[in-house]
Formats: C-alpha cells, sequence, structure tokens
C-alpha cells in the first residue's frame, strides 16, 4: 500500500522528521527555506497533511489548490495563520500544540515584562556604550514589580501561568480580564479578580497580554486603551502582534504616558516597527516565546503526533489529540 505523502514545512528537529518517516513519504525542508503561498501550494501537490509553523497561512484558496490536504498541524499554540472556517468547509483538521509550552511561555513573558519595568536592555545599553561612571541615586529609577498590580488580559492557560508566578513568587495582586470568569478553585490560590477591561487597563501597574488574536482582538490596545492606563505602567505582548497598535503604542511611550513596553511579537514579524526600535524604554526580544529546547522538542513532537493520528497511524489513529475542529470527525 501506498504510504501518505506529508510536507514538513519548515525546518525541525531531524528526530522529529525521522519519526514521520516511519509512517509516511516525508518532503522536509532541510535548507529551511520560507516557501511563497506559490512554492507552498506546490509543495503540496499530493500531499495528505503538513507540518507547518506560524510562517505558513493556509487558507480556503491554499486548500482549494491542494485538494489532496486533509490535515494541517501548527507547530504553535496560536493558530491566527489558519483559517479554521475554510479547513472545516473542506473537512480539513487543523490542530495546534496546547500545553506544553504554557510554563516556558509564562517564563518569557515575565521576564520580558520585569526587563520593561526594570529598564535592562536600557541599562545594558548604558553599560556596553561606556557610559556608567559614576553611582547616583536616580540612575534607571524604575517602578516596581514585586507587590504591584499585575493586570493579564487572556487568562487562559499562560494567562494562568503568569498569574501564578506573580502572585506567589512576586505578592502581586492579580487582575484579570478575559471572556469568561475562571472557576473559583482558579481564582481563589491566587487570589485573581476579573474586572471589565476599562478597570483593568486603569488599575494595571505591569499589563500582559496573551489572548489569542482573530479579527476580534486585532488592536484591543489601541490608542484609546493606552490613554486609560497610567503612565507609570508598563504593557508586555506576548500573544501576536497585531493585539496592539503599534504606532500608538510607541506614540505613548514617547510622551511619557506609558513607562514601557515589552513586545515578543510584533505586526508584520520579522519586521519591526521603526518608531519602536528607536525607543529606549522597550524591551524587544525576537518571539522567543517558547523557545527552551524541551518545550520546542515538545511542540514538535505534539504536532508530529496529530499528523500520526490524523492520517489513522498510531495509538491515537482517527482523533488528533490537538484538533480544533473536531466537527470534521462528524
Ligand atoms: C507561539 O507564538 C505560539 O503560538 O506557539
Amino acid at each position: 500500500m501506498n504510504r501518505p505523502q506529508v510536507l514538513v514545512a519548515r525546518k525541525v528537529f531531524p528526530e522529529v522528521v525521522e519519526r514521520l518517516r516511519a509512517h509516511f513519504e516525508v518532503e522536509d525542508n532541510p535548507q529551511d527555506t520560507i516557501y511563497t503561498r506559490e512554492q507552498l501550494t506546490a509543495r503540496l501537490q499530493g500531499k495528505s497533511g503538513a507540518f507547518i509553523t506560524g510562517s505558513e497561512r493556509i487558507d480556503g484558496a491554499l486548500l482549494d489548490a491542494c485538494p489532496q490536504v486533509r490535515v494541517v498541524c501548527n507547530m504553535a499554540v496560536g493558530y491566527n495563520n489558519i483559517d479554521l472556517a475554510a479547513c472545516s468547509a473542506r473537512q480539513v483538521m487543523a490542530t495546534n500544540t496546547p500545553g506544553v509550552l504554557t510554563e516556558t511561555t509564562a517564563d518569557l513573558g515575565f521576564a520580558l515584562m520585569m526587563a520593561a519595568a526594570r529598564r535592562i536592555p536600557e541599562g545594558e545599553r548604558f553599560l556596553r556604550a561606556g557610559r556608567w561612571t559614576r553611582w547616583s541615586y536616580d540612575m534607571f529609577i524604575a517602578p516596581d514589580v514585586h507587590g504591584s498590580t499585575l493586570g493579564i488580559l487572556g487568562m487562559g492557560r499562560i494567562g494562568q501561568a503568569i498569574a501564578r508566578r506573580g502572585a506567589l513568587g512576586f505578592g502581586m495582586k492579580v487582575l484579570y480580564h478575559n471572556r469568561s470568569r475562571l472557576e473559583p478553585a482558579l481564582e481563589a490560590p491566587l487570589a485573581a479578580r476579573w474586572v471589565d477591561k476599562r478597570t483593568l487597563l486603569r488599575q494595571a501597574d505591569h499589563l500582559v497580554l496573551v489572548l489569542p488574536y482573530s479579527a476580534d482582538t486585532h488592536h484591543t490596545v489601541a490608542a484609546a486603551e493606552l490613554a486609560q492606563m497610567k503612565p507609570s505602567a508598563t504593557l508586555t505582548n506576548i500573544g501576536r502582534g497585531g493585539l496592539v497598535d503599534e504606532d500608538a503604542l510607541a506614540q505613548a511611550l514617547r510622551e511619557g504616558r506609558l513607562a514601557a513596553a515589552g513586545l515578543d511579537v510584533f505586526e508584520g514579524e520579522p519586521r519591526v516597527n521603526p518608531a519602536l526600535l528607536a525607543l529606549e524604554n522597550v524591551a524587544l526580544t525576537p518571539h522567543i516565546g517558547s523557545a527552551s529546547l524541551a518545550t520546542r522538542r515538545a511542540m514538535a513532537e505534539l504536532a508530529a503526533d496529530n499528523l500520526i493520528a490524523a492520517l489513522g497511524c498510531g495509538p491515537q489513529a482517527g482523533r488528533p489529540p490537538s484538533l480544533l475542529n473536531p466537527e470534521v470527525l462528524g
């Protein structure tokens, strides 16, 4: 019997590609070329499944041009690169990698929040430039993190993991806003309190964005929201760049209407808005929230588990462990 053909669209751990080769005819991408839409369409001809990352956009037109594709497996928890409705309409399964990256991503979010709040990148640039000649009482003076109010917008797994770090490690008061309230059993150990978005913006000393990106959450924080925040507050974004209006953010930071920002994600990344690059009070990282070796490995293994199960192999044959659109299974 012919084995299904699959595409691994970006370079990933060789052992994960080898695991897939035990089940499939695999076309991989050891050069790590980022395929154009045309190249991706061409590479997907005859393929039953695709192992993709956030750099591959999957929509209805692409699926129509690649009718054999039955499953797309994202090596990411966010899946705004996949048009889920278009997948479901064509009976194409879509999967992501939830759970395995929660703690690692929360670590990065917390680190970035602290780096922004305590002006660490700014201090390092100052030191490396040879400008540190003496101590002074107000050098790099900054807001405290411990004991302050942590605001979390988007209280899913990663939001809760950040809340735990803030409440249990740093004695922070935790406020959050989410479409739905957490169960009291989850709120209680953190003393986390659901508030409306306006209250969150007004009261947070350190606001962290961890909500999924979609048309509904585009520019969730724009000029009007920034205007409600305290001038001493920080904003950290580890969700997706499009959650924030970056021009409005840069303006607020430039005008001292917000103390600092920590950004791991950018609208149009890897391009970074020059207005942000020009500012001292922004800590910037290149979308590395989940980038620990163990976590990236776990994400790749989970994406492979999904692909193997979706195409009818392995112990979970037929039902991928993190299927986003179970309706396609009927
Ligand atoms: C990373 O941004 C992810 O969604 O996993």
